[in-house]
């Protein structure tokens, strides 16, 4: 097995810009030459004033709006903003909202100019790597978890089928993100733990896989997780404070920027059978991955102890005999941390008739030839079964 710290090329346009009061920039960063279409989700922008914001910042530019994108957008949904583009030939788009506002967009920029049908831009996980065939488009950030405004994925689900699949590439970073910690402040604290939960998740599934010699990726790493172990109790009850919403924000967009990622071995498959859980139940995102994400460590145990020790000594300051030792109490820590962050750890507590969950993913998963998941592809459909029956 391969420990040296891989080759990669780390490729991130996004201008990223950070803090207060930044909106306002909005009056440089996007075009005046074209038209423009701002897309929103269901409306929280038009209560907290960052609508109002936007606006100001763009009082001569031409402007269209699309609102009504989804919590984990749908595919029909973004095919209407699809068509109003084509025929109003908007050249830039600007996302205004969270995760699914932003993927919705990356989605609604690579279909465009897409031939045949848009669909299999998800079912053929097509990559975009033109950026002259998509839609430029920046973002506003209003929820800090999925990283999305400053990495080139999405995930939409095609409602007819119930299906929440990726698309990405990199044609499909955003031009700029504007990222004001004081937006928080108006975010549900269901949202803010989500938030939390997410971030922490994404580092796990590029950090807890084997011990390798990428040595800076493992501290940059550790160095997120406690940084959000620090301040997430602490920022879901006061999301003004902000020391905890800068920290908090900064350190969900480094989880999932792609930095962390480089020379180094991922899972993602806690967020592979996460997925199928919102797609069947609409459970949260994040709260699906409080659910699987321990669970995964568990029947993948020797696979992963190794690295789970670390984990917990570095991250915990666990102290043990044994290998085994630390690494299960880290297992438990993480629950226990999850916990604190308002989570349910069982599929039972967050949905209902959920005896068939394991059956239907384990044939979905068949299907797609997702037979072998995880950092060294042992992650079978058996374990897959484990995992999810274990959660229950
Ligand atoms: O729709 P509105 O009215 O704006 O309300 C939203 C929504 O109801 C609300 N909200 C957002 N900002 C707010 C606010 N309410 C008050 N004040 C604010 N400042 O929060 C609710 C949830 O928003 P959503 O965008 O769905 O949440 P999140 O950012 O957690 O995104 C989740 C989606 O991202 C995907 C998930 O699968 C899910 O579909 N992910 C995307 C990733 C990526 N692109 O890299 C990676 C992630 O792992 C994840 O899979
Ligand atoms: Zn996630």
């Amino acid at each position: 097995m391969i420990i040296i710290m891989l080759n990669f090329e780390l490729y991130n346009p996004v201008n990223y810009v950070f803090g207060k009061g930044q909106i306002e920039k909005l009056t440089e960063l996007v075009p005046s030459n074209t038209k423009i279409l701002i897309a929103y989700g269901g409306g929280s922008i038009f209560k907290n004033g960052v609508y109002d914001q936007v606006k100001a910042a763009l009082p001569s530019h031409d402007i269209l709006e699309f609102g009504g994108i989804e919590p984990n957008p749908r595919f029909e949904t973004l095919m209407k903003a699809v068509e109003i583009i084509r025929a109003e030939k908007i050249g830039f788009i600007l996302a205004v909202g969270g995760g699914s506002v932003i993927d919705g967009v990356k989605f609604i920029s690579a279909a465009v100019n897409f031939e045949g049908d848009e669909a299999d831009i998800l079912k053929k996980r097509i990559l975009f790597k033109d950026v002259s065939k998509v839609i430029p488009f920046g973002t506003v950030l209003t929820l800090p978890a999925t990283g999305s405004e400053m990495n080139s994925g999405a995930v939409v689900t095609i409602e007819a089928t119930q299906e929440k699949l990726t698309l990405g590439g990199s044609a499909l970073f955003p031009v700029f993100s504007i990222v004001d910690p004081t937006v928080i402040t108006s975010l549900p604290k269901r949202q803010l733990q989500n938030g939390v939960v997410d971030a922490f998740t994404h580092v796990m599934e590029q950090y807890l896989t084997y011990t390798h010699d990428a040595l800076l990726q493992d501290r940059i790493s550790e160095s997120i997780l406690q940084t959000l172990i620090e301040i997430g109790p602490d920022v879901v009850e006061n999301p003004s404070d902000y020391k905890l919403a800068s920290n908090f924000v900064w350190s969900a967009t480094m989880a999932l920027n792609g930095l962390i990622q480089k020379g180094v071995p991922s899972d993602w498959a806690t967020h592979m059978i996460g997925h199928e859980l919102t797609a069947l139940y609409e459970i949260d995102h994040a709260r699906t991955l409080a659910i699987i994400g321990p669970n995964l460590y568990r029947v993948m145990f020797d696979t992963k102890k190794e690295k789970l020790a670390q984990y917990g000594q570095r991250v915990w300051n666990i102290q043990g005999n044994s290998t085994e030792e630390i690494a299960e109490k880290a297992i438990e820590k993480t629950v226990d941390f999850f916990h604190k962050m308002g989570m349910r750890t069982k599929i039972s507590e967050n949905a209902e008739n959920i005896e068939k969950t394991a059956d239907f993913i384990v044939k979905r998963f068949e299907e797609r030839g997702w037979k072998a998941m995880g950092e060294k592809q042992n992650i079978t459909l058996e374990k897959v079964r484990a995992i999810v029956e274990m959660s229950y």
